[in-house]
């Protein structure tokens, strides 16, 4: 007897309100998300402050050398701490001048003294878990998360394995880019490669060997890893005498982040923003060393923009219509039992997070 196929998501996910609604406040606010870049903080006082799933954070670089991350707003009367990005001394707030120290604690207001009752020392701003994972800044809004090496097993030793110079990369560009879908679609098409050769002709010939082509599933990450092209079918020039020149990789952080090392040691990130159910901002990262600029980088962001992601808008924008459609119902998905390009077994990984998340929230079968 053969087993049973298994089956995609129900469309209800990429559409149901309630779905997103839960994801926007229970999901990613349980999970590792990406905040920043260590080079953005370097002296002590550096700050700079970002959204993320309508809440305010900032970044700031204690005396102790550590980075801390708190909700950018005064105990006070709810006022933000800052704005944009800076340095301070102690962290001021504009409205009434209540001020903190950089690990969070009150020092003194004005007339705050008039008041026995305020006690300072009881009064902080309120921190948010962070890590730094190779000189990225992640938050988790769950105090009691596991760290990201239990979430995601092994990926730190083997990026900075793979990556030999990752200590000295920083931020040379970043590309923005509107997606008309539900992230998950978004998610679900940049996690298997079994679209590559139909819909992908310069990166399955021009930068990768797609019959090398594999993903297998790391704790809550999908490690891509793959051959790269060599002589004059590879697009840009590589060089050879690193080591893991001729291999792609990358390693997607379940829900909203992906490193990618292109051949030759090209440091790249996805970071997936959703905005609604029906809209995602994916930002493109690329650095160089000390966020240098690089004409061959350049180009080869202008490369992927043009091809990979133009070629992914139209294929995650037509796949969110098609959801929609009354006349779709969960198809069968491709599970080679020996893995490969041509398989779905990552997106049936990916559906069992899904699944496994909402069944913790008491959502019934229906989902
Ligand atoms: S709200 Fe910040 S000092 Fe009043
Ligand atoms: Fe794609």
């Amino acid at each position: 007897m053969t087993d049973a196929p298994v089956y995609a998501l129900d469309p209800s996910y990429y559409s149901d309100p309630k779905i997103f609604e839960t994801e926007f406040k229970q999901l990613f606010t349980s999970t590792w998300q990406f905040a920043g870049h260590a080079s953005q903080l370097v002296q002590t006082g550096d700050y700079f402050a970002f959204e993320l799933f309508g809440e305010g954070f900032f970044c700031v670089k204690g005396e102790d050398g550590q980075i801390r991350t708190f909700y950018n707003v005064c105990q006070h009367r709810a006022h933000p701490l800052v704005n944009g990005c800076g340095s301070a001394s102690k962290l001021t707030c504009p409205y009434h001048a209540w001020t903190y120290d950089l690990k969070g604690q009150l020092e003194f207001g004005p007339n705050l003294k008039s008041v026995e009752a305020i006690d300072c020392r009881k009064i902080r701003l309120t921190e948010v878990k962070t890590e730094v994972f190779l000189n990225f800044i992640f938050i988790n809004m769950d105090l009691e998360s596991n760290s990201m090496d239990q979430w995601f097993p092994g990926v730190r030793d083997e990026i900075e394995q793979f990556l030999s110079d990752w200590s000295s990369l920083a931020p040379v560009e970043w590309i923005e880019i509107n997606e008309n879908c539900n992230w998950k679609v978004s998610v679900e098409n940049y996690s298997e490669c079994y679209h590559c050769a139909l819909n992908h002709p310069s990166f399955a010939t021009g930068v990768i060997k797609p019959n090398t082509y594999d993903i297998r599933p790391q704790g809550y990450c999908l490690r891509h890893t793959t051959e790269a092209r060599t002589g004059k079918s590879m697009s840009y020039p590589v060089n050879k005498s690193i080591p893991h020149a001729n291999e792609y990789s990358s390693w997607y952080l379940w829900p909203m982040f992906s490193f990618q090392v292109y051949p030759g040691q090209v440091l790249n990130t996805y970071h997936w923003r959703p905005v609604d159910s029906e809209k995602v901002v994916v930002w493109r990262g690329w650095y160089t060393k000390d966020g240098e600029k690089n004409e061959t980088i350049h180009q080869l962001a202008i490369q992927d923009r043009k091809t990979t992601v133009a070629e992914d808008i139209r294929l995650v924008e037509s796949v969110h219509r098609g959801l929609k459609s009354r006349g779709y119902s969960p198809g069968p998905l491709v599970i080679d039992p020996k893995f490969g390009v041509n398989s779905e077994h990552s997106i049936a990984t990916l559906h069992s997070w899904m699944r496994e998340f909402f069944k913790g929230q008491g959502y019934s079968d229906q989902y």
